[in-house]
């Protein structure tokens, strides 16, 4: 298949959503209906708003969390779920720019964090997959083996074990490969949604399809549904990108999406270990499993949110670059999945104004390495709002400076002359006037159209061929093809128009 065709394929193959997220059970928490009170209020139910509200019910504090959609199912249940503090190459990148003693309490804060996992999956009976495995950084060229050996000695200098190979177990060709042995993988979909049993098991209140339309003050915080609203002492925005902060996330944030394909494979060991790669194009590897059997899940290299015209042709070049390389069947599962990038490369989390906004605690920019790093964000709130002290809240400092051109906007990359240039199952924005107006075709022919004015701050956006939705170049927002919210910073749909 060639790739530059692949915007006409609407019928990618394999199922359209993560192998996770497939194999975990429903939850089925009520939407919020009344006006109730807690002492912690935490938005979001991923990795971040999950760990904090456990941990805060560990320790007997009254927390109720609102879930714009359902447990489990956004950015957490849709990564590649690697527990390591191998984050392909970053301690020299941190001992250059940010100097030793800040790699140190980064690889601090991220080893903690497996064996709380495994603790957690042990106490609370959380069967999600977790397994033992090496976590690999693998060259393909010189010039990678040579950064790869320089990694090895700065994650040394960061304290980490680090090995350097003469090439990785895989299926093909490599100069070399680190090795962090002792990490871990697990299916994050199923240890999110033990989370939130654990959570509701011990007094905490979960509810789902309760997307926070607004969060203010009003004497304490105030975080209002569509159902309800929850007064609280503390509100944690653990929404992925913040959908409010008294410190602006969106410009000190890039929005980074992703392919992943998950191929049916016989053997469950067919590679073993999880693999990424250091030179370019990046890809990702690990085995897993669905309900049917194993699995092999690769991922492809990044690119800025909707400002790519042709997400599909990255599934077409993600496949053909997997049946190169690797002994794969058919394709099961295929799915889009976005993070936030900082530019020193670590994330922002705390309480970003303790002046004028005490209790008002954000966690984003996790750089694709949230499952940690998240988890780690999540304790560090928990002990925040006890008042404890916690080591990562200078690492993880919202306030710190960053450089002003790291966030790049962008543009629609789906503007066509008229509804005519789209064809069935396709998407395209045009204008009508000054406006400008998302329009999608259904496969039997009818339109579809909404404003193409992102609801967060005005952007025009771009249709995802693949995913078929409308995702903004600006800060990443994710509407369905209907206009509905999927992910933020947005909170409010696409306005629906008149054709
Ligand atoms: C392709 C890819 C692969 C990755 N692989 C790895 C990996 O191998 N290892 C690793 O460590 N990290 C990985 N990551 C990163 C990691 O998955 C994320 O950093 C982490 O899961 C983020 O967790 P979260 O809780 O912030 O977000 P989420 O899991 O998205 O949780 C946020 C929740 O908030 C809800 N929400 C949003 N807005 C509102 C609102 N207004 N009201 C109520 N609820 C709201 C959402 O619906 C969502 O459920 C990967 C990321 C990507 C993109
Ligand atoms: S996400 Fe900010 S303008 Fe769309």
């Amino acid at each position: 298949m060639d790739a530059k065709n692949a915007a006409r394929m609407v019928n990618l193959p394999g199922n359209c959503g993560s192998c996770w997220v497939a194999s975990a059970d429903p939850t089925g928490y009520t939407p919020l209906d009344a006006s109730i009170h807690a002492e912690t209020v935490v938005v979001g139910g991923g990795i971040v708003g999950l760990t904090t509200a456990l941990r805060l019910r560990e320790t007997g504090r009254p927390v109720i969390l609102v879930e714009a959609l359902e447990i489990g199912r956004q950015v957490t249940g849709r990564s590649t779920a690697k527990i390591t503090t191998q984050h392909a190459l970053i301690y020299r990148h941190l001992i250059d720019t940010c100097g030793l003693p800040t790699a140190r309490s980064y690889a601090e804060a991220n080893s903690a964090i497996p064996a709380l996992i495994k603790d957690w999956t042990r106490e609370y009976a959380i069967a999600c997959d977790l397994e033992r495995k090496d976590a690999y950084t693998y060259a393909t060229s010189a010039e990678g083996r040579d950064k790869i050996v320089a990694e090895a000695k700065a994650a040394r200098e960061a304290r980490l074990q680090a090995e350097v190979l003469d090439r990785a177990p895989l299926p093909f060709e490599t100069t070399g490969a680190l090795c962090f042995a002792d990490q871990a993988q697990f299916n994050p979909a199923k240890y999110l949604v033990g989370l939130a049993r654990a959570v509701a098991d011990r007094g905490g209140r979960i509810f789902e399809k309760s997307r926070a339309v607004l969060i203010g003050e009003a004497g304490r915080w105030r975080v209002v549904t569509a159902g309800g609203t929850v007064h609280a002492e503390n509100v944690v925005v653990a929404t992925n990108i913040t959908v409010k902060s008294p410190v602006g996330m969106a410009n000190r944030t890039q929005p980074r999406c992703h392919t992943a394909l998950a191929f049916r494979v016989d053997d469950p060991l067919v590679v073993d270990g999880m693999f990424i790669s250091t030179d370019d194009p990046m890809h990702s590897i690990r085995t897993g499993r669905d309900n049917t059997g194993p699995l092999l899940v690769t991922l492809g290299p990044k690119f800025n949110t909707g400002q790519d015209g042709n997400v599909a042709a990255r599934f077409v070049e993600l496949e053909e670059w997997a049946r190169r390389n690797l002994p794969v069947g058919n394709v099961a599962w295929r799915w889009c999945n976005e993070d936030y990038d900082t530019a020193d490369r670590i994330p922002y989390v705390g309480e970003p104004d303790t002046d004028k906004a005490p209790g008002f605690y954000i966690a984003t920019g996790f750089n694709a390495w949230g499952i940690s790093n998240g988890t780690a964000a999540g304790m560090m709130i928990a002990d925040m709002i006890q008042g404890r002290p916690s080591p990562w809240r200078s690492l993880y400092d919202p306030t710190r400076s960053y450089p002003k051109e790291f966030h790049k906007n962008g543009d629609s990359q789906s503007i066509v002359r008229s509804t005519n240039d789209i064809r069935p199952g396709e998407g395209g924005v045009i204008s009508r006037g000054d406006e400008r107006i998302a329009v999608c075709r259904d496969t039997d022919g009818t339109l579809h159209a909404v404003s193409a004015t992102c609801t967060h701050k005005g952007c025009t956006v771009t249709w995802n061929n693949a995913d078929c939705t409308w995702d903004c170049p600006c800060h990443g927002s994710i509407f369905a093809s209907n206009g509905a919210v999927i992910h933020g910073p947005a909170r409010k749909p696409l306005v629906p128009v008149e054709l």
